[in-house]
């Protein structure tokens, strides 16, 4: 066993776990934060899609010990703190459009697209046709057509 300290949802955490196990477990089986979803556990699905200092990461293939402790891990459920608010525009964009199916992706697909809308600011751009067909999020639910009309709303309201 190790400790290993990081910044989860605006607040200090420490975890006692195995060098090398990764931050989705971490997350979910040690803290209890369970909106990371696990679906393939190998970078695929994009299910557990969480961001780290403000960027997309999929915890399922990052080792607790690649994380230091000034990284600021944020998951669904601190995304709304960022914004302080009751809930961030994206997930406000998501209730308008009614998005969610069976749900299982979905918190994964609003913080790929809270990533997206970050990433093309920077870049002193707005979301292209091409941006949204980059999102390698999967959904079987197959709700990609209202996830992108949300996104456009989302990026509106951020
Ligand atoms: S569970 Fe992380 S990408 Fe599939
Ligand atoms: S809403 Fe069911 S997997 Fe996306």
């Amino acid at each position: 066993m190790s400790s290993h300290t990081f910044v989860l949802n605006g607040e200090k955490v420490t975890v006692d776990v195995e060098p090398g196990v990764r931050l989705l477990w971490v997350l979910r089986d040690v803290l209890g934060v369970t909106g990371p979803k696990y679906g393939c556990g190998i970078n695929v699905c994009k299910a557990c899609t969480s961001h780290v200092n403000g960027k997309a990461m999929n915890p399922c293939s990052v080792p607790v010990d690649q994380i230091s402790p000034d990284d600021e891990i944020t998951t669904i459920e601190g995304l709304a703190d960022t914004v302080e608010k009751d809930l961030h525009p994206m997930q406000e964009a998501w209730i308008e459009h009614d998005v969610a199916q069976c749900g299982y992706c979905q918190p994964g697909q609003i913080m790929a697209a809270v990533a997206l809308v970050r990433k093309v600011r920077e870049e002193g751009r707005a979301i292209s046709e091409a941006d949204l067909d980059g999102i390698r999020n999967i959904c079987r639910c197959g709700t990609y057509t209202r996830i992108r009309e949300a996104i456009r709303t989302g990026e509106q309201h951020m």
